[in-house]
């Protein structure tokens, strides 16, 4: 693969399939199934995954009751439900998996060590990192940039709805530009 270790972050919405909104099972499966390839080749994966599928801080807190940090900590919530969720679909396929929280939940699964996900990559396990950065007003983007600068990750491998970097959203803009290579 050329890579020794990389972080593979998507969205929540990926996990809900066409219903938008929770998880489709076989989403959950097939992702599992592509993640299992990775680590098949060696590659030591940490994942990042969003809460959008369940709620989204900025969209809750829009009518102006739920308060934005509340509503971000909410989101953080629903990303440790689709952490666990991978953690089970990766299981099924047999591949060894722990999940780290960035906000203490400890009868759900483990606190974020980062030593100790190290240990768990150097290990061959897939290591699921939840809640985000564990603080309101950063998205799951920025806690996969920080997790992968963390581990050491080669590579950051964002699975999203288009086909790469843009200057602007190309579904909203006729005219984004793809951008060929950025610093
Ligand atoms: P090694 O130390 O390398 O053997 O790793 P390990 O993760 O297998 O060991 P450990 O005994 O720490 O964990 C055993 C299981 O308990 C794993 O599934 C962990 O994810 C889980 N676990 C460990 N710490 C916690 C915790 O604080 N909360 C929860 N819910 N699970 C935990």
């Amino acid at each position: 693969m050329g890579y020794k270790r990389v972080l593979v972050k998507f969205s929540g919405e990926a996990l809900s399939g066409n219903s938008g909104f929770g998880i489709d099972v076989k989403i959950l499966e097939y992702i599992a199934g592509e993640i299992r390839t990775l680590v098949d080749n060696g590659v030591e994966v940490g994942i990042v995954i969003g809460g959008g599928n369940i709620i989204r801080g900025v969209s809750a807190a829009q009518g102006g009751i739920i308060r934005r940090t509340s509503g971000d900590y909410m989101g953080m919530l629903a990303t440790v439900i689709n952490a666990v969720a991978m953690q089970e679909a990766l299981e099924y396929l047999g591949v060894d998996v722990r999940v780290q929280s960035a906000i203490e939940i400890k009868e759900v699964c483990e606190s974020y060590i980062y030593r100790r996900a190290i240990r768990h990559l150097e290990k061959g396990r897939v290591v699921v990192f939840g809640s985000g950065t564990g603080n309101p007003f950063f998205t799951t983007d920025s806690a996969a940039t920080l997790r992968a600068v963390e581990i050491g990750a080669d590579v950051i491998i964002k699975a999203t709805k288009v086909d790469g970097v843009y200057d602007k959203d190309p579904h909203k803009f006729s005219d984004a530009k793809m951008l060929e290579s950025i610093s």
